[in-house]
C-alpha cells in the first residue's frame, strides 16, 4: 500500500478507487460473507461482529462429519484431533498479539477470562489493596472488577479506582494516567485498561502505561476486546502481565466466539501462581493418568479448564487463517489509510464533533462520531440509506447526543466504501 500523508487526500472519488486498485489485500474480501440486504451496502461494524469467513463453514462441517463418523475416536483420530485441536491456534495466536506460542491461549468469553486472570493477577495484600480501570469502561469489565474485589471481602466502592478523561475532554491523555498510577503508588495492586477504549476509539500505549503501573511495583492487563485483530499488537516486548480479548469483533470468529488470552511467559512458568484450575489446564503428558494433584503446564494453556469446544474453536481457526495470510503489519497499513480517508472526508461537517484521537498511533480502525441533535435518527438515517454502523450513548445524559461508530475493518472492506459511507453521512447530515 502506497504511503501517504494527510496532505496526499482527496475528497475525488477517483482516489479512493485508485486506492482499491492499488490494494494488494483486496482478494480478501471475496473470502467472507458479508451480510449485506442490497449490494451497494456497507458493513463497517465489523467492530461489533465481523463477517463470517467462508472457509469457517467448512471447517464446522467437517468436524460435525467426523463427530458423526467417528464419535469418541474422533479425539485422537479425527483429520484435526480434537484432543489437541486448540493447539492448532497458538501460531496464529502469537503472531496476531506479538506473543510467544506459549503465552496465548484460545478459551472461555471474554470476561471469564478477566475474571480467571484477575484470580492470578489481582492479589490484594496489607496497602495493596486498589484496582485501577477507566472511569466509563465497557460495563461487563466494570461488573467484573466490582463483583471480583467483593468476592475478595474488599468493599469494592473503596478499592476500584476509575480514571476519567479532564473535564471537557473526551479520551484519556497517557500522563495523567501516569500520574494517578503514581499518585496510588503502593496501594495498588493491579491495573485494567482498554487496549481501544470501546466508545471513544482511542488506542493507549500498553508498553508506555504497563510501564508506569511495574514501576509502583503492580501488574497490569489489558481488555484487548477492540484491539486484537485491530493494531499490530507487541505483547510479548510490552510487558504486560495479562491480556484477554473477544474474537467475534475484528477477529470474525462468530456471535460468543471463543475468546483469547496472553499470560506474559515470566508467569507461564511460574507454577506456584495461584489460578482456577481444570483437567486441560494439567500438563498433557500426565492429564491422562487421572492422579489428584494439579500439575499446570507451563503454557498459557494452564489457565484453562475444560476440554476445547470444537464446533466453537473451528471458525476461530478459519478466521485466523485469514489474518496469518494477510499479516498484521500489513493489515494495519491498510487500515490507518482508511481510517485517515474516513477522517478527513468527515471532519469539516457542521453536527459531527470526531472524538476519536486524530493521530493514526492513537486510534485504530474505528471511528467515533459524537451527533449533537437527533443522534439516534441520523443513525436510523444512515443504516436506511445502507450504512451498517452502530450507535451507543454518549455517557453524558445530555438529550438528543450519541456516538455512531464507524469501522472500516482491512480485511474486507474497501476505499470506494469509505467514500461512499462518508457520502452516506454527508448527506443524512445535511437532511
Ligand atoms: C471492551 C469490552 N469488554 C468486554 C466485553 C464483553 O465481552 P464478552 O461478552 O465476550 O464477555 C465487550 C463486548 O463487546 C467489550 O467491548
Amino acid at each position: 500500500m502506497a504511503t501517504l500523508t494527510a496532505a496526499d487526500l482527496s475528497h475525488d472519488r477517483d482516489f479512493a478507487r485508485s486506492l482499491d486498485a492499488q490494494d494488494e489485500l483486496a482478494s480478501f474480501r471475496a473470502r467472507f460473507t458479508l451480510p449485506l440486504r442490497r449490494p451497494d451496502d456497507i458493513y463497517f461494524v465489523g467492530s461489533s461482529l465481523g463477517p463470517m469467513p467462508l472457509a469457517a463453514r467448512a471447517l464446522v462441517n467437517e468436524e460435525l462429519d467426523d463427530w458423526a463418523g467417528l464419535g469418541v475416536a474422533g479425539h485422537l483420530g479425527a483429520r484435526r484431533p480434537w484432543f489437541s485441536y486448540h493447539e492448532q491456534l497458538r501460531g496464529p495466536l502469537a503472531r496476531l498479539v506479538g506473543a510467544r506460542e506459549h503465552e496465548v491461549v484460545a478459551m472461555n468469553s471474554l470476561t471469564a477470562n478477566l475474571h480467571f486472570l484477575m484470580t492470578t493477577f489481582y492479589r490484594p495484600s496489607g496497602r495493596r489493596t486498589k484496582l485501577l480501570i477507566e472511569k466509563g469502561a465497557f460495563p461487563s469489565d466494570t461488573y467484573a472488577v466490582m463483583s471480583h474485589v467483593a468476592a475478595r471481602g474488599l468493599d469494592a466502592n473503596a478499592e476500584v479506582v476509575e480514571i476519567a478523561p479532564r473535564a471537557g475532554e473526551w479520551t484519556l491523555r497517557e500522563e495523567d494516567i501516569e500520574r494517578t498510577i503514581a499518585e496510588l503508588g503502593d496501594t495498588l495492586a493491579l491495573a485494567l485498561l482498554p487496549g481501544v477504549q470501546y466508545r471513544t476509539g482511542q488506542a493507549l500505549d500498553i508498553a508506555r502505561l504497563t510501564r508506569a503501573v511495574h514501576a509502583v511495583g503492580a501488574r497490569c492487563g489489558w481488555d484487548l476486546a477492540h484491539a486484537a485483530g485491530n493494531l499490530a499488537l507487541s505483547l510479548h516486548d510490552s510487558n504486560a502481565d495479562f491480556a484477554a480479548w473477544c474474537s467475534y469483533k475484528y477477529l470474525n470468529s462468530g456471535p460468543g466466539a471463543v475468546a483469547g488470552a496472553f499470560i506474559h511467559e515470566r508467569h507461564v512458568r511460574d507454577t506456584t501462581l495461584p489460578r482456577h484450575a481444570g483437567w486441560w489446564g494439567n500438563d498433557p503428558k500426565t492429564r491422562f493418568r487421572m492422579e489428584d494433584r494439579f500439575v499446570p503446564t507451563q503454557h498459557a494453556d494452564a489457565w484453562s479448564l475444560s476440554n476445547p469446544p470444537i464446533l466453537a474453536v473451528a471458525p476461530l481457526i478459519a478466521s485466523l487463517a485469514e489474518f496469518d495470510a494477510a499479516g498484521m503489519a500489513r493489515l494495519r497499513a491498510k487500515s490507518a489509510l482508511m481510517t485517515a480517508l474516513l477522517e478527513f472526508r468527515l471532519r469539516d461537517l457542521r453536527g459531527l464533533e470526531i472524538i476519536t484521537p486524530a493521530s493514526g498511533a492513537a486510534r485504530g480502525a474505528q471511528l467515533s462520531l459524537l451527533i449533537a441533535k437527533d443522534a439516534h435518527a441520523r443513525y436510523e438515517a444512515f443504516k436506511a440509506a445502507g450504512l451498517a454502523c452502530d450507535y451507543r450513548e454518549s455517557g453524558r445524559g445530555v438529550a438528543g447526543e450519541g456516538i455512531v461508530r464507524l469501522a472500516p475493518a482491512p480485511l474486507f472492506n474497501t476505499f470506494d466504501e469509505v467514500w461512499r459511507a462518508a457520502e452516506i453521512v454527508r448527506t443524512a447530515l445535511r437532511g
